[in-house]
């Protein structure tokens, strides 16, 4: 398994380009089985998700091809198209739900195998279930799949949400797109990945309006067409860049970043005394002066502070002047993060969905390891100012969000290499 080494105390210098979402790409590919006609993202990330992603549809039989080194990702279900959705390819991540809606707006069943993904809380399925059972569907857990059926149709219903799952708002809208009449979703997920497949579902012919709103409307239509479209920037990426200088010190300008993309996440840092300036290209962000001041910070659906910026904001918050209380809302158990960062001399007390920070001057390189995606890039970021060598080991998580993580921070000066395991 490889490993990433940090050699920290460089400051940044440079630019870094921002790309196309993962969690958006993850919601847009499926959307692939709705039509038989093709259908092309552009803008898409690089990355060990939206390879399995592939192998999923693939083992559904749609056509996946990468095109363009991977920056374009060209699909066609216009072949038969099988209802199962295996474990050995659904284990690996969770997002693999989202081929469900599909499935059952496409052949009226799906058998789809319960996902795995990050290991950040139980994470359970019943949104989901309860979402497309409003649409008429029948949905059954057996020996580890949900065997779902939608005997008649699906029909357009109300529902609403008892908590704004992104996952679940998801699967409901590109089942209800292709059911019979009309539906509405209360309480829905207003997250930019939602905005953007909706976007792409319009594209493809889909009615439905509300889209960043917590009610959506959709009107449903016999089939959907071919399209292409572009992936929206990855927020997350843009926030966990946006961090690297005012960690480490310098000057960094994350192309393509917009601030309404991270408007929350932005306050938080110029209450840190981060500068973001928005330079039309896309968002600079250096320290205003000496220390990262103490913020607190509870995360939130979205427009509130995103759960997967948590673990890189507390690394920032490790050296900030007094205490900060970071509270976790969306998952339980995110803070595996914190037992490494105290490995590398940071002082935080975690107690139940509450981590307090009481800032140090500095922190010192130790080995540590990544426990999930976001945990892994947030050691990284704390390595980047840390007095000697970091080495992360177990990054296989990073990889799965982050494209070219060395080579873009590595561009700015920062001293990280890859060390390959065996
Ligand atoms: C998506 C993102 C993930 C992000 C999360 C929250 C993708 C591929 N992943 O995950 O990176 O951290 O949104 O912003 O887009 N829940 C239930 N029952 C369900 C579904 C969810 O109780 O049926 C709970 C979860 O356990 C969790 C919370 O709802 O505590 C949020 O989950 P959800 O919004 O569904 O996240 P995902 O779509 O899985």
């Amino acid at each position: 398994m490889d490993s990433i080494l940090v050699r920290g105390g460089a400051e940044l210098k440079g630019e870094i380009e921002i790309a196309g979402a993962k969690n958006a790409c993850l919601a847009l590919m499926p959307a692939t089985l709705l039509s038989e006609e093709p259908l092309t993202l552009t803008n898409a990330p690089r990355l060990s998700d939206i390879r399995t992603m592939t192998m999923l549809l693939q083992s559904l039989g749609a056509e996946v091809q990468n095109l363009a080194g991977g920056k374009v990702q060209a699909m066609s279900s216009h072949a038969e198209i099988t209802p199962i959705a295996d474990y050995d390819i659904v284990r690996k991540m969770r997002a693999s739900n989202l081929v469900l809606g599909p499935l059952l707006a496409r052949l009226g069943h799906a058998v789809v195998s319960l996902p795995g993904g990050c290991a950040i809380g139980a994470r359970p399925m019943d949104l989901h279930i309860d979402a497309l059972e409003s649409l008429g569907a029948r949905i059954e857990l057996r020996d580890g799949y949900l065997h779902a059926k939608a005997a008649q149709g699906l029909k357009g219903a109300r529902y609403e949400m008892r908590f704004a799952s992104v996952g679940a708002t998801e699967n409901f809208l590109m089942a209800a797109v292709l059911a019979k009449g009309s539906s509405q979703l209360v309480n829905a997920a207003r997250e930019p990945e939602i905005v953007d497949l909706v976007k792409c579902l319009r594209a493809m012919g889909a009615q439905i309006s509300g889209e960043g709103t917590s009610t959506i409307e959709i009107q449903g239509v016999d089939r959907l067409h071919g399209a292409t479209h572009p992936v929206v920037t990855d927020r997350i990426e843009l926030g966990t860049y946006m961090l690297a200088p005012a960690i480490a010190g310098g000057e960094v300008e994350c192309i393509g970043g917009r601030r309404d993309l991270v408007a929350s996440f932005c306050d938080k840092l110029e209450a840190a005394e981060i500068e973001v300036e928005e330079t039309g290209r896309g968002l600079k962000v250096k320290r205003k002066n000496g220390r990262v001041g103490a913020v607190d910070v509870v995360t939130a659906p979205f427009p509130g502070f995103p759960t997967d910026l948590q673990a890189q904001m507390m690394a920032l918050l490790c050296t900030a002047d007094g205490v900060s209380v970071l509270e976790e809302t969306v998952f339980e158990n995110r803070f595996m993060h914190a037992p490494e960062l105290v490995r590398m001399g940071a002082t935080i007390d975690v107690h139940g969905g509450h981590a307090t920070v009481t800032g140090v001057e500095r922190l010192k390189g130790a080995p540590v390891m990544a426990t999930d995606l976001r945990a892994s890039v947030s050691l990284i970021l704390a390595a980047l100012a840390a007095e000697g060598e970091t080495l992360v080991s177990r990054v296989y998580h990073l990889d799965r969000g982050y494209e070219r993580l060395e080579e873009k921070l590595g561009a700015c000066g920062a001293r990280v290499e890859r060390v390959k395991g065996q």
